[in-house]
């Protein structure tokens, strides 16, 4: 008999509070998906943070999150697509462009960039 982890995600844009038991090494999003809750998504790859989402309560696994900055994770962020229950999990949706501000717009929005590097960095 395989061990479930109760996942309990605040889909902030739906207004919803889901929970579902997913079994110990399935992903969160396709369990979700097959338990009958399409959550946001887009490349399944851990690379885009369409699935992002904030840790509330519990560990998200971040083996294959890739997307996301040592930054971020160390902050409680985690890919949906790409985590795997390891236990008991409570976690709300971002907004894709949240993350997505947080990683990569302190990078965009400071000006000209030459040659990859910020004019006041050189
Ligand atoms: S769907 Fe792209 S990072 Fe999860």
């Amino acid at each position: 008999m395989s061990t479930s982890h109760p996942i309990t995600v605040h889909w902030r844009q739906e207004g919803r509070v889901i929970t579902h038991d997913v079994r110990e090494g399935d992903t969160i999003l396709r369990s979700f998906e097959l338990q009958g809750d399409p959550l946001p998504f887009s490349c399944r790859n851990g690379c885009c943070t369409a699935c992002a989402v904030r840790v509330l309560e519990g560990t998200i696994d971040q083996r294959e999150a890739l997307g996301l900055s040592k930054d971020l994770r160390a902050k409680g962020y985690g890919l949906l697509c790409v985590a795997r229950a390891t236990g008991p999990l409570v976690v709300e949706t971002q907004d894709e462009d949240e993350v997505y501000e947080l990683q990569f717009g302190r990078h965009f929005g400071r000006g000209r960039v030459r040659q990859g590097l910020p004019l006041d960095e050189e």
